[in-house]
């Protein structure tokens, strides 16, 4: 079932959102050469408490994991592309991290991804930083009342492929609201003109992930939860909540 919100509903979860901001925030203005995925952990814990929100990873337990998720945040480290978990590796210099925060305010969840790197920074990581934000602005702005589903997928892929970059399918967006995860699945390569009709009050995560090396294959790491990128490569996501209003896509998870 796909279940619309109404626009009370979405305001709450704009409130989600600005929470989901300000641990992106906290989070980058913290990690640092030396400073572990832990302690990254912690200081989004502290920004979800202080805000009075709830973390929606702690404790999810979805089928593409291992166990219940153990952290707030997603820390996906170079090679790592979704769901690195916050163990004890301490930032090196050049790394490219993806924070992943999901939190819920009154019941009402917002899910966002920001990619940057720590210290030196390789301008081909740079590049693709800014490729996943295009891509992803990309199936934003497609993302219209009288679309189709297709057409976030067919505009991101467009992009992310455009550019020479690797691309997967199996984890996209998502329905959100009440719960983190909910229908419609949001691919992140599709046909125009394809699928679900998009109408006002349907809210999604749309999350396109890029590999550096060109190619579509991803493995899963023995650690039961981090998705990697098969050829060992660079990789990197980016995630927001997006609102589909009478007057267009409206992003719920920015400060
Ligand atoms: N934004 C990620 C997703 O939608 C969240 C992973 S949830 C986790 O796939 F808690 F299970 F990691
Ligand atoms: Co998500």
């Amino acid at each position: 079932m796909i279940e619309l919100k109404s626009a009370g509903e979405i305001e709450t979860m704009r409130e989600a959102g600005r929470v989901v901001a300000a641990v992106h925030a906290a989070v980058r203005g913290s990690a640092g050469v030396g400073v572990s995925l832990q302690q990254l952990d912690e200081v989004a814990r502290t920004v979800i408490e202080e805000a009075r929100a709830g973390a929606s990873f702690l404790g999810y337990h979805p089928s593409f994991g291992a166990t219940p998720y153990p952290g707030v945040i997603c820390t996906s480290v170079n090679g790592v592309m979704l769901h690195g978990l916050p163990t004890s590796y301490r930032l090196r210099d050049g790394d490219l991290i993806s924070v992943d925060c999901a939190a819920y305010v009154d019941g009402w969840h917002a899910d966002g991804t920001v990619s940057f790197t720590v210290g030196h920074s390789r301008a081909e990581d740079l590049k693709l930083i800014r490729v996943a934000e295009e891509t992803l602005a990309a199936g934003i702005e497609a993302a219209l009342p009288g679309g189709r589903m297709g057409d976030i997928g067919h505009a991101m892929s467009t992009v992310g492929r455009g550019a020479g970059y690797g691309m997967q399918n199996d984890f996209g967006g998502h329905g959100i609201g009440r719960a983190m995860h909910e229908s419609p699945f949001v691919p992140n390569e599709a046909h125009r003109g394809r699928g679900l009709r998009l109408r006002p009050g349907l809210v999604i995560a749309i999350e396109p992930s890029l590999m550096a090396g060109g190619d579509d294959e991803y493995v899963m790491a023995s650690d039961g939860w981090s998705v990697c990128s098969g050829d060992g490569s660079r990789s990197v996501h980016v995630e927001h909540t997006v609102a589909i209003t009478e007057n267009g896509p409206v992003i719920l998870t920015l400060p």
